[in-house]
């Protein structure tokens, strides 16, 4: 009899936590029931643990392995950003394929069983360039203010949701659907503008689509609640391990008196700068706090489950530090369950112990390691400098002339480099006369006659580098944007923003030459008409470009990580793909991730734009089978 008892629970149990997404018909829904501080999922009682996992940092071909990870540790919900700049890069010009396939990553998260939340921000943080924003708001208006209500942002924010709130309508739980939740800004009590106005509006458009569909909620620190919160709508807070869940969930009582709990943001691991030692966070107490977060019946968000990486030029920044500048490093591991590659770590399966003490036991097996490979050392030919006339005439963009620098975004560019030249002003005997640079955005590689003297970098709040007379009357300073800051959200602007200066005498009359290195097409017909004449001519400026082919006989073709050990700083390419940016100088992360989708069998490409480092005798760089992210 308690055998029966036992099986009818476990029954019971199975019903309440998974809810079959495809079978409720006119009894889908998903509410709060504050009297019983629970959900209900289609009527019956609900909690989920979740983990956050961003489909824009992985590609689509490993989403269903990662999701299919996630339920077999007996995560029940993953949890997305909608980053409004992968889907909007261009003003009007929208991107839903690939990895931006939004509705695709629902339609797996489904099928794997797993119910999905929603944070379309429009202001994500998530570590990204800008926070999720696109870097053409400040192109059309300089002056906007973010995340207030500023009327050309609240108009802004309204196009992008007219145009992505309807493409998620029909995947909401309300039409049968397995999205959940949707959130409302982000940890918006954080913000000093606190702009109760901005809420309000936001939260009024984004009940406009989701009526009644989704449950609408908030997340803030503990202490933030005050600003963050919007009557009406649940109030969730983030916290990491913890001794005492308790006196976190108090200060959410305070505003929330009845309703479910939920953190929100439960810190697995940590995200890096350059030059830090990478995050780690031991997984004895997040375990700990789990369990007794759990035991109080409440529902956990792991944020991140799975990190993965910030590709291209989307790693975002904070403003910490000497020049209140902070870069993260390219890849988003996090230190998180599943590690970068989406493979278990040791902290997923004492985790997923965890979890199922608490939730039925899905019943799907942990996919295994995928293997990994390595690749025998590939040399790389040399085509010249980016600074070249070849290159330029190649792959720079709309050289424009003003008195005064303009930013990457007065130049309408996101990333990459801009290339700002003036004349050295004559009529002086001091030597050596020192060159200031006033508000750099964010690092300057910095050219006499196109020749490489040094770099200055706003991290480190070093402006300034004397400049010897005779070196010629060319100044060229190559600026690198190192992702626009994501938290405490200012207007980031990048390039040169202050004035210029010999020997206190502003330098006037510039040109900027744009290299936003979005489009491979232009590099490889630069490397495929490479005269070769340049690399003398060049050879003593900085980002030099290298290309070089590596075949792959075996099938199947597994991850693997290309190692620019013995490399300075710069940007990789692999058949097209822009890897992101490396600095194992720097650090920690040494190595990238090289995902398996982007390589084939036969011939492969990799291109390099080394920025800093001469790089002597053969260039060669190698592919290996392990990550490297704490350190040469
Ligand atoms: C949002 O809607 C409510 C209820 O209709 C209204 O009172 C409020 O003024 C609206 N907020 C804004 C910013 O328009
Ligand atoms: C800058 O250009 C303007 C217009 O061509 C010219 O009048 C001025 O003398 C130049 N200034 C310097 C410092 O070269």
């Amino acid at each position: 009899m308690p055998q029966l008892i036992y099986t009818l629970l476990l029954m019971l149990l199975a019903v309440v936590t998974f809810g079959d997404t495809k079978a409720c018909n006119e009894t889908c829904s998903f509410t709060v029931d504050y009297e019983h501080d629970r959900f209900l999922l289609d009527g019956k009682p609900f909690r989920f643990v979740s983990g956050s996992f961003h489909y824009f940092r992985a590609l689509p071909g490993s989403w269903r392995h990662i999701l299919r990870s996630m339920r077999a540790a007996g995560l029940n919900v993953v949890m997305t950003y909608i980053e409004w700049s992968t889907h909007e890069p261009k003003e009007g010009i929208y991107n839903w394929d690939g990895i931006a396939n939004l509705e695709e990553f629902i339609r797996i998260a489904d099928e794997e069983n797993l119910y999905v939340v929603l944070r379309p921000g429009p202001y994500i943080c998530a570590e990204r360039d800008m926070g999720g924003f696109p870097y053409w708001l400040l192109t059309k208006y300089p002056s906007m203010k973010l995340r207030t209500s500023d009327a050309d942002f609240l108009r802004e924010v309204e196009k992008w949701y007219d145009v992505l709130l309807p493409r998620i309508k029909k995947y909401l739980r309300g039409q049968g659907g397995p999205v959940i939740m949707v959130s409302i800004e982000n940890e918006y009590g954080s913000f000093s503008a606190c702009d109760h106005e901005y809420l309000s509006f936001l939260k009024n458009l984004t009940e406009k689509y989701v009526q009644n569909d989704a449950v609408l909620f908030t997340n803030d620190m503990p202490d933030q609640l005050e600003c963050g919160s919007i009557p009406g709508v649940l109030a969730t807070v983030d916290f990491g391990t913890t001794d005492n869940p308790d006196q976190h969930w108090q200060k959410l009582r305070k505003y929330q008196p009845k309703g479910p709990l939920v953190n929100a943001e439960f810190y697995p691991g940590w995200f890096t700068h350059w030059t830090e030692p990478m995050a780690r966070v031991a997984v004895g107490p997040v375990a700990d706090t789990l369990r007794t977060m759990l035991s109080s019946g409440a529902s956990v968000n792991f944020y991140m489950f799975f990190g993965g990486t910030n590709f291209g030029f989307t790693a975002g920044a904070n403003g910490g530090g000497p020049g209140e500048y902070q870069a993260d490093i390219t890849s988003y591991d996090y230190d998180a369950p599943l590690d970068e590659a989406g493979d278990p770590t040791s902290k997923y399966y004492t985790l997923r112990s965890a979890v199922l003490e608490y939730l039925p036991d899905p019943d799907v097996p942990v996919p295994p390691r995928l293997p990994k490979m390595s690749l025998p050392p590939v040399k790389l030919n040399r085509y010249g400098s980016l600074m070249s006339t070849e290159a330029r005439q190649a792959l720079g963009y709309h050289t424009k002339s003003s008195e005064r620098p303009l930013s990457f975004e007065a130049l309408d560019q996101h990333s990459g480099l801009v290339l700002y030249e003036a004349t050295i002003p004559s009529g002086t005997n001091r030597d050596p006369l020192l060159l200031k640079v006033q508000d750099l955005r964010d690092r300057a590689y910095v050219h006499v006659n196109n020749k490489f003297i040094g770099v200055l970098y706003r991290e480190n709040a070093i402006d300034s580098i004397p400049v010897s007379l005779g070196q010629g009357e060319r100044l060229q300073l190559l600026v690198e944007n190192l992702g626009r800051i994501n938290y405490a959200i200012a207007n980031d602007f990048k390039g040169i923003l202050g004035s210029v200066t010999f020997d206190g005498n502003e330098i006037l009359n510039w040109t900027m030459t744009r290299f936003p290195l979005e489009d491979y097409s232009l590099l490889q017909n630069y490397v495929d008409r490479y005269s070769g004449y340049e690399v003398e001519a060049s050879r003593n400026a900085a980002a030099q470009i290298f290309q070089g082919t590596f075949v792959i006989h075996s099938q199947p073709i597994h991850d693997t990580y290309v190692d620019p050990t013995g490399w300075g700083k710069g940007l990789i390419f692999i058949n097209g793909f822009n890897l992101g940016r490396y600095w194992p100088l720097a650090g920690p992360q040494v190595t990238l991730y090289v995902p398996r989708h982007i390589l084939h069998e036969g011939s492969n490409t990799i291109l390099v734009i080394e920025y800093q480092q001469e790089i002597q005798g053969d260039a060669v760089i190698t592919f290996t089978d392990q990550p490297k992210l704490d350190g040469l």
